[in-house]
């Protein structure tokens, strides 16, 4: 009868395997046998199927497989090891047959739940891949930086080109007294010249610096010729507001005191800073002018970069734009720092940050620097 259970699996993918042929084979067996024989090909060839099913539906990872396998392979609650242990019920001439038709399932089922479990591994490997994929081709993720505020650009930009030209740099401060501000700069109290800056007094003594001329008085106290400093970081404040005056705004001045400082130095320096920030074609020109604190004093304008020259609308047609106040350090104020006026010379400037920014961005009034509007401020990267 051993023969009924040492069935040929032919196709492992038809639903019963082995059933034509076992079937073939119990032709003119007694009853009772024929039913034991059938059941038990039967339990095997279900298991079988289970095994197919679920390794089909129910194994979807490596830990699935294992539990399925288990239910089957388990030494003991498996249903493969359940089958072995039915040996002893077994009519002894049956066992051998038996025995050799479970353990052909069990090396069966050991080969598919070992493919299942590379398969398993395999996709598991491929799911990790797949989640842990870097698309390198994609457009990297836009960090957004932001840009530093045009006038720190401009002051940055000028610092860099005075620093390069040997300059210190010094501080500017926001408070200053009637001494720094007005008088040691020889605009006595009386001074016209105070009218236009006369403005945010914080006390009798006491007032926001309207100019940063100021850092020349401190600077002169502190140090003795040689003095070559730029100051910053600039901030002044003046009663004006109109479309290009704001009551805050920005300056940078320069001091050069040495021997024989004359205005060809002023010149020849200025000249260089305007074609590094307006470009290698444009050129100064020296204007008389009157500054308490400077002798000569004038007003440094630039060739328009817009026209060249030609008058435009930037220039107002005259081909030149205003851009600084500048001028021979006054011997009065070198005398006031205790500076030996026979012996030592000096030049003084001061830049208007907050208008170099304009004329050089294009931006036509001077709030839309101080009103925080980012599509403004974005567009100023210059750094
Ligand atoms: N302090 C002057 C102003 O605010 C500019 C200036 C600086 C002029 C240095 C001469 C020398 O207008």
């Amino acid at each position: 009868m051993g023969l009924f259970f040492s069935v040929k699996y032919g196709n492992e993918n038809s639903i019963f395997p082995g059933r034509a042929a076992g079937s073939q084979r119990r032709q003119g067996i007694c009853g009772i046998l024929m039913q034991e024989d059938m059941e038990m090909s039967d339990r095997l060839a279900n298991i079988r199927q289970e095994i197919l099913d679920g390794i089909k539906e129910r194994a979807n990872s490596r830990a699935e497989a294992f539990e399925l396998r288990k239910q089957f392979l388990d030494s003991k609650t498996g249903k493969i090891g359940q089958l072995m242990k039915e040996m002893k019920s077994i009519a002894p001439e049956e066992r051998a047959g038996f025995g050799k038709s479970v353990n052909e399932l069990k090396e069966w089922a050991q080969q598919r739940f070992m493919e299942l479990d590379e398969k398993m591994k395999e996709r598991e490997l491929q799911r990790r891949y797949e989640s842990e994929r870097i698309d390198v081709t994609m457009p990297a993720r836009n960090v957004e930086t932001g840009n530093l505020h045009p006038v720190t650009q401009i002051r940055n930009q000028l610092m860099d080109i005075f620093v390069g030209m040997g300059f210190e740099v010094a501080q500017t401060r926001e408070i200053e007294n009637d001494y720094y501000n007005f008088e040691a700069l020889n605009i006595p109290k009386d001074h016209p010249a105070r009218d236009m800056q006369d403005t945010f007094y914080l006390s009798p003594e006491f007032l926001l610096a309207t100019q940063t001329s100021a850092a020349q008085i401190h600077t002169m106290e502190k140090k003795k010729p040689p003095i070559k400093i730029v100051a910053a970081p600039g901030k002044v404040f003046r009663s004006d507001d109109d479309a290009t005056h704001s009551p805050m705004f920005h300056q940078m001045e320069g001091l050069v005191v040495d021997r024989k400082i004359t205005l060809c130095d002023l010149k020849g320096m200025l000249e260089l800073f305007v074609k590094k920030i307006f470009g290698e074609d444009t050129t100064t020109r020296l204007r008389p002018s009157y500054f308490p604190f400077t002798e000569p004093s004038v007003e440094v304008d630039v060739s328009c970069f817009s026209c060249g020259g030609k008058g435009c609308k930037l220039c107002k047609g005259t081909g030149w734009i205003e851009l600084l106040g500048a001028g021979i350090v006054n011997k009065k104020v070198l005398e006031n720092c205790g500076i030996d006026s026979e012996q030592y010379s000096g030049l003084a400037f001061g830049i208007g940050l907050d208008r170099t920014a304009m004329l050089k961005y294009g931006i036509n009034n001077v709030k839309l620097l101080f009103e925080s509007d980012l599509r403004v401020l974005r567009q100023i990267d210059d750094n």
